[in-house]
């Protein structure tokens, strides 16, 4: 026989257990499969004429355009931002949605060696449209191949061209987007959302160091974001979107079975944000398999982690070594 005053301390303990996970079940099930039935309304001015837009960077291909294809479904006009593939993006939205041709627009940008004074004028070019969503979207391995590799084997350029595709460009623009967004915002009583793109590779995986690290930051960069928008009353929602494997063109090899392609990605992305702003997150994996495997890195023992990291990318490296 336990003592009583024991026994009323476990049952305390069992009861608080309980309890925290049934109420974080709960969490993950309204997110993951309670979609949103009028997805992103809050970002829309109340006057109901006005076109609110969404600046996507990164936008031609992959999640970016799977964004932009779904924001458009939802009468949100959408701002293409990409390099090499602009006018062929635009030429298939406007195919799929040919009814909305005053709702796209498009800038040609190479957000990788962008000076301070281009992305300083690109933002004044945007001073007319009232944008409410800036999505930070832009982000890959920018290496000649092989893409995955030790990071002893990385030269100087890779470094720097990784972080300023990843992490400079979108740490200028959304510090000069934020009196825009506020704007926008204010002036039409509705709110602003800053979505920023992450990776469940920000935790650290091999052959992958300087991306994981520039994951780690928009994580990092984000959720300050999210912090301070909130405590200082800000107009402005920010959420960090932490991708699993997602089939898009820039990542097509040596897939996981259960990843997502990017247009059912970017739906799972469109109809769960207004939840997680709700339940006060400052992240969130949309597609639930993703959120579970992501979940499971922070418990799993180290070791066991280091090797199903390391077996991911060997797939990839395999895959890419067979189609050369
Ligand atoms: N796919 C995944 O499995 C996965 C997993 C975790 C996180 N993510 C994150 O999700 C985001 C999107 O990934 P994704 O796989 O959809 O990418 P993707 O298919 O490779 O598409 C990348 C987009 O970025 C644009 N881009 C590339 N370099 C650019 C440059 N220098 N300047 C301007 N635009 C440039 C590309 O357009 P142009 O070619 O026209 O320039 C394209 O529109 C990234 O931040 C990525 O880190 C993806």
């Amino acid at each position: 026989m336990l003592p009583p005053v024991l026994s009323n301390i476990l049952l305390s303990i069992g009861t608080a257990t309980l309890l925290f996970i049934a109420y974080n079940l709960h969490r993950f099930i309204t997110l993951h499969f309670l979609p949103s039935r009028s997805p992103l309304a809050a970002y829309k001015p109340k006057d109901h004429t006005t076109t609110s837009w969404a600046l996507i960077t990164g936008s031609s291909a992959g999640i970016g355009y799977g964004l932009a294809n779904k924001l458009l479904s939802l009468d949100f006009g959408v701002i293409i931002l990409a390099h090499e593939g602009v006018s062929e993006a635009v030429s298939r939205l406007h195919a799929a949605h040919p009814n909305a041709s005053a709702r796209i627009k498009s800038f040609t940008l190479n957000c990788m060696t962008a000076p301070l004074p281009e992305i300083e004028a690109l933002v004044a070019s945007l001073e007319p449209l009232p944008i409410t969503l800036l999505i930070n979207n832009v982000g890959s391995v920018p290496l000649p191949p092989p893409v995955f590799r030790h990071f002893r084997a990385f030269a100087a350029a890779d470094i720097d061209n990784t972080i300023n595709l990843n992490l400079r460009f979108a740490t200028h623009f959304t510090r000069l987007m934020i009196p825009h967004l506020t704007r926008t915002a204010s002036s039409n009583a509705c709110r602003a959302l800053v979505l920023n793109l992450s990776s469940g590779a920000r935790t650290g995986m091999p052959y992958l160091s300087i991306y994981s690290a520039t994951k780690a930051f928009n994580h990092s960069f984000s959720s300050a974001l999210t912090r301070e928008f909130r405590h200082f009353d800000y107009p402005i929602d920010c959420l960090c979107i932490v991708p699993g494997d997602v089939r898009t063109e820039g990542n097509r090899l040596g897939m996981q079975g259960n990843a997502p392609l990017a247009k059912d990605f970017a739906r799972m992305v469109v109809e769960r944000v207004d939840e997680a702003v709700r339940q006060g997150r400052v992240e969130m994996s949309p597609y639930w398999r993703h959120a579970v495997q992501i979940k499971m890195l922070g418990v799993l023992p180290e070791g066991l982690t280091r090797g199903e990291m390391a077996k991911v990318i060997e797939t990839k490296i395999e895959a890419f070594g067979k189609e050369q």
